[in-house]
C-alpha cells in the first residue's frame, strides 16, 4: 500500500479542512494510506505525523482553519532543513506528499523534489488567489464574502455620516481579493498593486461625485508596500483634499470562518483530483481548475507566471462607480 503525507502550510484559508477531508477519504477509498503532518514544514521537521482514517475527518467540511494546523518554517528554507525533511519522509516510508498552501509552500515543495524521490502534489490553498494554474484558490471565495459582509456594514455608517472610508483587505502582494471585493461591494475606488493609482485622480473623482450628490465613498485598498495600504492612501488623500477620512483594516477576519459552498466544492474536487494525479504517477505539479476543467501546472509556474486581474472588471469599475 502506498503511503502519502498530507500537510497544510503558510496562511490558513477557509476550505483547507474540506480539502483534507477529500484527500483522506478519496485516498483511502482508492487504496492509499494517508498520514497527516502537523503544522506544515515545521511539523515535518519535528517528525510530527499522525495516521488518518475516515473518522478523523468527520464533521470538518464546514470548519474554517485547518485541523492539521499550519506554520511558516524558517528551518525548511535552508538546505539542511530540506535534507532533514527528505530523510524523515524516507524513514517514514512515504511515497508521496500532498501540500495544501500557497506559493511559499510550493517553493518548499520544489526544493524538496530536487533531493527526495517521492511524488509531490500541490493544492492551492490561500485567500490571496495569487497562483497561476487555477481560476480560484481554496479560501478566496470565503474571504471575498467575509470582506464584503464587513464592507456592506461600513457602507451603512458611511452613508449615515456622509463619510469617506478607506478599507484595507489582505492579498499580500496581489490585488485579486481587493479587486473582487471592491467590485462586489460597489466601491467608488479600488487600489491594487497591479494598476498605478493617482491620489489626485481619486480626489477629483470624489469631488465630482459629491457635486453629483454622492455623499459617501468606499475606497478598497490592497494591503502591502506596493499600495502603501489603507493608512498611506488615507493620509495622502487627507493631505491632497482635506477630506475627513476613516480607515478600517479588515485583517485576519478574512482568513477565518466557515467556507462557502463554492470553496467546499472546489476543495473537494481538487482534493480528489490530487489523489487521482498521484495514482497516475505524476509529480511536481499543482492541481487546479480552469474554466471548469481540472488541470495540472508545474509547481514553479504557479508563481512564475502572473495571472491577470479580471480585465473586464478593470474597465467596468469606473463606469459602475459614477
Ligand atoms: O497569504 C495569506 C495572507 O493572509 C496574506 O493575505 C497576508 O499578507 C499574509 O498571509 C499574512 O501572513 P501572516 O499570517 O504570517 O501574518
Amino acid at each position: 500500500m502506498k503511503r502519502v503525507g498530507l500537510l497544510t502550510s503558510g496562511g490558513d484559508a477557509p476550505g483547507m479542512n474540506a480539502c483534507i477531508r477529500s484527500v483522506v477519504r478519496v485516498g483511502l477509498a482508492r487504496g492509499l494510506e494517508i498520514v497527516g503532518i502537523r503544522r506544515g514544514y515545521v511539523g515535518l521537521l519535528a517528525n510530527d505525523f499522525l495516521g488518518m482514517g475516515p473518522r478523523d475527518v468527520s464533521n470538518i467540511i464546514q470548519r474554517g482553519g485547518t485541523i492539521l494546523k499550519t506554520g511558516r518554517s524558517e528551518e525548511f528554507r535552508t538546505a539542511d532543513g530540506v535534507c532533514q525533511a527528505a530523510r524523515i519522509l524516507t524513514d517514514r516510508r512515504c511515497d508521496g506528499l500532498i501540500l495544501i498552501g500557497g506559493d511559499g509552500t510550493f517553493h518548499g515543495g520544489v526544493e524538496l523534489g530536487r533531493i527526495w524521490p517521492g511524488q509531490i502534489i500541490g493544492l492551492p490553498g490561500t485567500i490571496d488567489n495569487d497562483l497561476s494554474g487555477t481560476d480560484f484558490t481554496i479560501g478566496f471565495d470565503t474571504a471575498t464574502n467575509t470582506a464584503l459582509e464587513a464592507i456592506d456594514k461600513i457602507r451603512d455608517t458611511a452613508e449615515s455620516h456622509d463619510r469617506i472610508f478607506v478599507v484595507e483587505v489582505m492579498g499580500r502582494h496581489a490585488g485579486y481579493l481587493a479587486h473582487d471585493v471592491g467590485l462586489a461591494a460597489g466601491a467608488e475606488e479600488i487600489v491594487v498593486p497591479e494598476r498605478p493609482h493617482s491620489i489626485e485622480g481619486i480626489c477629483a473623482r470624489i469631488r465630482a461625485g459629491r457635486e453629483r450628490g454622492k455623499a459617501s465613498s468606499i475606497i478598497v485598498v490592497a494591503e502591502g508596500r506596493e499600495t502603501g495600504g489603507a493608512a498611506r492612501v488615507a493620509q495622502e488623500l487627507r493631505i491632497h483634499s482635506g477630506f475627513e477620512i476613516r480607515v478600517v483594516i479588515l485583517g485576519y477576519i478574512q482568513r477565518g470562518g466557515s467556507p462557502t459552498a463554492r470553496d467546499r466544492l472546489l476543495a473537494t474536487r481538487l482534493g480528489a483530483h490530487a489523489v487521482q494525479v498521484f495514482l497516475e504517477g505524476v509529480t511536481g505539479v499543482m492541481v487546479g481548475e480552469i474554466g471548469g476543467r481540472l488541470v495540472t501546472t508545474p509547481l514553479a509556474q504557479t508563481w512564475e507566471t502572473r495571472k491577470p486581474l479580471d480585465v473586464m472588471g478593470n474597465e467596468l469599475q469606473p463606469m459602475l462607480a459614477t
